[in-house]
């Protein structure tokens, strides 16, 4: 760890295998409040495992995590979510034929004597969406209608309706238009603002060094990067995910 201050999230000596593969070994991984942290890594390098670890879909073999320094051990993902943990996984996990308000609040509707009261959930639908900076013409068309950027939108949207504390974003801006690209950047700045730490998984490097506060980089399924990003650039960001170097991995 490179900060003095207990972090908000710690993953400890982190080891998970699948059968012979070992997808991550001793990898340590933290994260503070008002953060944008990006995760990098060559395809298979266990970017994916590390953060369906944090969100309590995988439990590690070996290792530990704390949350503002209290230890935890996630019993699934509800219970990682309820400990202020969300997850945007890169299918977005959306219902393809469900309006954006049947979406946001799929699991947690609102209700009143035993009835949806489906007007005001499409209202608190359209307020979190607009808060986002995203303007959505078709609230009451099925989002399988909608361009990727705006699917996406639902997809934070829902994140963001629990309040977290961290929010992970897998490749939110695969597949996405500039214009849309920006906008996603522009709502994990935003989250910042407010406090939350972002994990930010992406293989596109110009978006990571652009929006990131520190890089974290895996190779074959162990950190050998963590830097900041002012003191680190693309070349460098590169020989780490494919080369043999190792930066500010100590402990
Ligand atoms: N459920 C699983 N069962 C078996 N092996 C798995 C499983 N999930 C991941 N792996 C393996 O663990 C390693 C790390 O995979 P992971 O999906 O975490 O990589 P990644 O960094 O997210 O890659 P990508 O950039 O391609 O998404 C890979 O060798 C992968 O094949
Ligand atoms: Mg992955």
């Amino acid at each position: 760890m490179t900060e003095q201050a207990t972090p908000l999230i710690h993953m400890e000596r982190i080891t998970k295998h699948f059968g012979g593969i070992q997808a991550l070994s001793e990898v340590d991984f933290h994260l503070n409040a008002s953060e944008i942290v990006g995760l990098v890594g060559d395809n298979g390098a266990g970017k994916s495992t590390l953060i369906k670890v944090l969100s309590g879909v995988y439990s590690p073999n070996e290792g530990s995590i704390y949350i503002n320094g209290k230890k935890v051990r996630f019993e699934g993902p509800r219970h990682a979510k309820e400990l202020g943990i969300e997850t945007v996984h890169q299918d977005r996990g959306l219902v393809p034929g469900f309006q954006v308000a049947a979406n946001l609040f799929l699991g947690r509707e609102k209700t009143r004597f035993g009835l949806l009261r489906l007007r005001y959930m499409d209202q608190l639908a359209r307020e979190s969406v607009e808060s986002l900076g995203i303007e959505m013409q078709s609230f009451r068309a099925p989002v399988m209608n909608m361009s990727g950027g705006q699917q996406q939108t639902v997809a934070v949207a829902r994140a963001l309706s629990a309040n977290p504390k961290v929010v992970i974003l897998d490749e939110p801006t695969a597949a996405l238009a500039i214009k849309e690209v920006g906008k996603v950047l522009d709502v994990m700045r935003r989250l910042r603002e407010h406090g939350v730490a972002v994990v930010f998984i992406s293989h596109v490097l110009p978006e990571i060094l652009l929006v990131t506060d520190r890089i974290v980089v895996l190779r074959r399924g162990q950190k050998v990067g963590d830097l900041m990003t002012r003191d680190s650039d693309q070349d460098l960001v590169v020989k780490l995910m494919i080369g043999t170097e190792v930066v500010g991995c100590a402990g």
